[in-house]
């Protein structure tokens, strides 16, 4: 597959229909992804990254009906992760002396991957590489999400090639954002801000600032993941700087995993309590061990406040949590409120661990949380709701 994006400009990636698992198994992709690469011809001929390494064979030898590779001038790394460099060598066995450009830590991680002496070229922000009648601006975009990211601005087209940036996790044969099912589009676009790029917001919202300043107009932007934003591309801009800013919705997710239903429970009578104090609150319920974890990780990132729930197992909670927990706190979420609760039968430890957790991942937590002994009878899950009604006091206060 290849497709033309303007004239000469073409998409020459792969898109995997397959996929389900990212990042080894840390990254759920309900509706596969693509790993997008482009050919830009001018007087001179550039390719901008390549594809994940079990897809290097096909990308070269598409490639090689594409163009004759020796007319390949330049090869841009704008980023060493293996889902855009994975053809690399299986490229550069091809076409062995041409110049592959990267950052200074592109430099480190491309030889630290492929251990390669390539004929490296390094640029930072503002170097310039003329096609003929366009040029390629390269910009520095450390550490979204990489420290070897890179982007880069082709003139006469307007086109920004933004790497994982503006990117999602879709395989689609439509390949334009105005051609997909748009809920879709936003939906994997959230999931892959929330579980990506989150740690990093402070320097997302420097960086579209600073791409803005420029002042260049911008036709398109093409990320290396999923759809080309061609209409009102920078609708994808505005809302990362919505969700670098702190972002949240009035939702409330209550997170559980439950042995015997007490904590589940808990969960429902706290939400029934939520809703009789706030009744245009959205409240979800996740049961951890039975949902994806990057989906409630996405679904946290939307709440203004989050309730975790766990029993306690052997002075502990249940793995599940503790998956989602590690999770959360690496993501390094801000200006979310959140509290504890969970059944139990002996010790009883796991509302105070929660809490413990919640704390450190620097969530504001606004109650010492609702622990219950054995199984909930009425009079627990009246506490239940007024813990929920209480709840909704504390996170306004
Ligand atoms: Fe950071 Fe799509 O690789």
């Amino acid at each position: 597959m290849k497709f033309e994006i303007t004239p000469g400009v073409d998409w020459v990636g792969k898109v995997d229909w397959e996929l389900r698992k990212f990042h080894g198994e840390e990254y759920s992709t309900h509706r596969g992804s693509s790993y997008n690469a482009y050919l830009v011809r001018d007087e001179k001929t550039a390719l901008i990254d390549t594809v994940w390494t079990p897809f290097a064979k096909e990308f070269v030898d598409n490639l090689a009906r594409e163009i004759d590779l020796n007319k390949i001038d330049y090869v841009i790394a704008n980023h060493a992760e293996m889902d855009h460099s994975g053809a690399l060598s299986a490229l550069m066995h091809r076409i062995p002396d041409k110049p592959v450009y990267c950052t200074a830590n592109g430099l480190k991680s491309l030889k630290g991957h492929y251990h390669k002496d390539w004929n490296f070229q390094v640029v930072k922000t503002g170097d310039k590489l003329s096609l003929g009648k366009k040029e390629l601006i390269f910009v520095e975009a450390m550490m979204l999400h990489w420290p070897d990211s890179m982007m880069e601005y082709l003139t006469g087209d307007a086109i920004l090639f933004s790497n994982d940036a503006f990117g999602q996790h879709i395989a689609s044969e439509h390949m334009f954002n105005d051609l997909v099912d748009q809920s879709e589009l936003f939906e994997e676009a959230t999931k892959y801000y929330a579980n990506i790029l989150t740690p990093f917001s402070p320097l997302v919202t420097k960086k579209i600032n600073e791409v803005v300043a420029l002042n260049l107009p911008v036709n398109f932007i093409c990320p290396s993941h999923g759809v080309i934003w061609r209409q009102n591309p920078l609708q994808i801009a505005q809302k990362y700087l919505q969700w670098a800013a702190d972002y949240q919705e009035n939702q409330i997710s209550l997170i559980y995993d439950t042995m015997w239903d007490g904590t589940r429970m808990l969960a429902e009578n706290i939400a029934k309590g939520i809703k009789q104090a706030d009744d245009a609150v959205t409240v979800k319920l996740f049961n951890i061990s039975r949902r994806d974890i990057n989906d409630v990780v996405t679904e946290v990132f939307k709440s203004k406040a989050i309730l975790l729930g766990s029993p306690t197992i052997n002075k502990g909670i249940l793995n599940a949590m503790s998956a989602l927990i590690e999770m959360v706190t690496g993501l390094k979420f801000k200006n979310k409120k959140a509290a504890a609760f969970g059944c139990y039968g002996w010790s009883g430890e796991s509302v105070k661990l929660l809490t413990e957790h919640l704390n450190r991942a620097g969530f504001a937590v606004v109650d010492e949380g609702l622990k219950t002994l054995w199984q909930p009878g009425e009079e627990e899950l009246s506490r239940a709701r007024d813990f929920g009604k209480d709840f909704v006091a504390k996170i306004k206060g």
